[in-house]
């Protein structure tokens, strides 16, 4: 069971249809729940640019990748559903000002993932979760996002896909 299944399963079971991702790639994740859970509403947040090496757990350049394809899938990904997918090509930084406060019902934290980052992410995307809504992410077993992670509050574990959970009260 991939994180998308997961969060597909969580959706459907407690009624969340807006989302957001912060760190979409190609889109596997926005993409399987816009197929797969009704009246669902994704935004998607990604730079899609090479990093500068940092001599930091966690850091990740990119280098490798291919983000030029991963954008235009992802682009072509929220032109295929424009009243239901919106795509932000920049920072989750600054795609956290672009958002109103309480306004989606989940966030799926899977961007930069060092410590410091994933730490920045929660204390940012927190706030736009409604009462009765979920933050979480991926990644759980990496050392830097489980201690970010914890060191921000309770969480669960769902069991797959190294995906955590924590619901909003
Ligand atoms: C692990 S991949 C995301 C995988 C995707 N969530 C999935 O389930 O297939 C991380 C992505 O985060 C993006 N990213 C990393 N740091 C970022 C930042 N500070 N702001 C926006 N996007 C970022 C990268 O460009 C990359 O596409």
């Amino acid at each position: 069971m991939r994180r998308w299944h997961v969060m597909a399963d969580l959706c459907r079971k407690h009624g969340l249809r807006r989302g957001v991702e912060l760190g979409v790639r190609e889109g596997r994740f926005t993409k399987h729940l816009l197929l797969h859970v009704p009246d669902s509403h994704m935004t998607g947040v990604d730079s899609w640019c090479a990093l500068p090496a940092r001599d930091e757990p966690g850091a990740e350049t990119y280098e490798r990748w291919p983000m030029a394809r991963f954008r235009a899938e992802a682009l072509s990904l929220a032109s295929l559903f424009p009243s239901r997918c919106r795509m932000l090509e920049m920072t989750t930084d600054e795609a956290a000002l672009v958002v109103p406060d309480a306004s989606v019902d989940f966030v799926f934290v899977d961007a930069d993932h060092t410590e410091e980052a994933v730490a920045r992410d929660i204390a940012a995307w927190t706030p736009k979760v409604r009462p009765g809504g979920l933050i979480a992410g991926h990644d759980i077993r990496w050392p830097t996002v489980r201690r970010a992670v914890a060191a921000s509050g309770p969480f669960e574990e769902a069991g797959h896909d190294q995906v955590w959970l924590r619901w909003i009260k």
